[in-house]
């Protein structure tokens, strides 16, 4: 757990009326979780760990192949997500579900899709980093599970808070990092190409890069 995770939890303690705690004992590899993706999916949509669960309608766990090679990473649920329980279902989805299907020649069946948060932040806004933090642990266990050869990050949030870079997304796009043993590609996210049209020639030659490596 971060200190600043650890440090929040203390607060919301102290504001409990909790006046001497212990201290933690655990570490990030103490904690349990299951191997099987349905499992964890149970856990996680029952999950309460941060304020974003207050304010959710569903939890958006991700979905699709669960022995893809190629897994997509956004920064969290829109509306339409939160209603349905799916990820990228509103208009980003379905730019995005367009790319798969015309460039990559794949469906959304044959990848997975989550995000870096599974519930919905209020108006949209971006996750703070205790969301971030707090949800990836799902996240990292989702990679692990599916063991995908290919990360697609999907905007800057998405890079920014499983890489730990907060370079702009012009300057990391269509490169290729590590993360364990997998590639990762970071791309613009679906929303932005939908206000910003002339950066789709970029997130083509991105896709084409992806499907080169598949
Ligand atoms: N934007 C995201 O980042 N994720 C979704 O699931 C939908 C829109």
């Amino acid at each position: 757990m971060k200190n600043l995770l650890k440090l929040k939890h203390l607060y919301k303690l102290k504001e409990a009326g909790v006046e001497y705690f212990e201290g933690f004992h655990s570490k990030d590899s103490d904690i349990k979780m299951p191997k099987e993706l349905d499992e964890l999916k149970k856990i996680c949509i029952n999950c309460t760990l941060c304020d974003l669960s207050k304010t959710r309608t569903n939890v958006v766990f991700g979905e699709g192949n669960p022995n893809a090679k190629l897994m997509f990473i956004g920064e969290g649920p829109g509306a339409e997500e939160d209603k349905t329980g799916k990820p990228f279902v509103g208009r980003a989805g379905k730019l995005l579900t367009k790319i798969i299907l015309n460039v990559l020649n794949l469906t959304r069946e044959d990848v997975y899709i989550a995000n870096i948060v599974k519930c919905r932040p209020p108006n949209n806004r971006v996750p703070t980093i205790e969301e971030a933090e707090t949800c990836k642990v799902y996240l990292l266990k989702q990679i692990d599970i599916i063991n995908p050869k290919i990360l697609v990050c999907l905007g800057k949030t998405a890079f920014m808070y499983l890489m730990n870079n907060d370079l702009p997304i012009s300057k990391v796009r269509g490169q290729i990092f590590d993360y364990k043993e997998k590639k990762v590609i970071p791309t613009f996210h679906p929303s932005f190409l939908l206000r910003n049209p002339s950066a789709r020639k970029d997130a083509f030659e991105d896709f084409l890069l992806i499907k080169s490596l598949l």
